[in-house]
């Protein structure tokens, strides 16, 4: 039997938590004989990788971080998301589009009627039956208060250019992606991060399975 690709991606700002759920989630789909492809953004591919230490270290105004991070998104998407879905794998991709419009939209302030015509511009696939613009089928949000997060970042590791913004910063963003979900519900699934890690688990796990992806 082959089965058709699964797009999900993984939301939330800096110290929301997401990286042992994508990881678990991978492991889940595993376990059912699914191929899973992980990956992330910035990043993805060689090209995108290099692009991403750019735009996590370098200072530049928010047009330039746009552009590069949509730039990379491009080369992902051609590189590995496109063939990986045309496989019929399942690809988990640690963010995606809804972080350029909270981190550049929301929390740098950059127009968002651009980023909408770039997302357009480097997310439209052409098929025979219609072009239509790749979207996550899924988009798990962890859901935080900045404050909370940035207790959570402590001490973790020396921080990149965003991990070191303050509290007022991550509002916006967590405003961002608010709108984004509020524009789009059916695609989000917002988890509770203030959870235990366990709870937050279980809420993952139910996402996925009311989808019909796992059983
Ligand atoms: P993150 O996903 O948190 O990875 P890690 O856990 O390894 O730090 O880091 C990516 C950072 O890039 C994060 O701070 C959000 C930012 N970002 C943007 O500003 N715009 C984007 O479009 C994307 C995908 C990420």
């Amino acid at each position: 039997m082959t089965s058709s690709g699964i797009f999900i991606s993984f939301e939330g700002i800096d110290g929301a938590g997401k990286s042992t759920h994508i990881d678990g989630l991978a492991q889940a789909f595993r376990a059912q004989g699914r191929v899973v492809t992980l990956t992330r953004e910035p990043g993805g591919t060689p090209l995108a990788e290099k692009l991403r230490a750019l735009v996590l270290n370098d200072p530049m105004d928010a047009m330039t971080e746009a552009l590069l991070v949509f730039a990379a998104r491009r080369d992902h998407l051609q590189q590995v998301i496109e063939p990986a879905l045309g496989r019929g794998d399942v690809v988990l991709c640690d963010r995606f589009t809804d972080a350029t419009f909270a981190y550049q939209g929301g929390g740098r302030g950059f127009d968002l009627k651009t980023l909408s015509f770039l997302e357009l511009l480097v997310q439209t696939v052409k098929a025979l039956d219609g072009d239509f613009i790749r979207q996550p089928e899924l988009t798990v949000w962890f859901d935080l208060a900045p404050e909370i997060a940035a207790e959570r970042l402590v001490g973790a590791r020396i921080p990149d250019k965003f991990e070191a913004q303050p509290v007022t910063f991550f509002a916006r963003v967590r405003a961002g992606y608010q709108a984004r979900f509020q524009a789009q519900p059916q695609r989000f699934a917002r988890i509770a991060a203030d959870q235990s890690r366990d709870a937050v688990w279980l809420d993952v796990l139910a996402a996925v399975k009311q989808k019909g992806w796992l059983a």
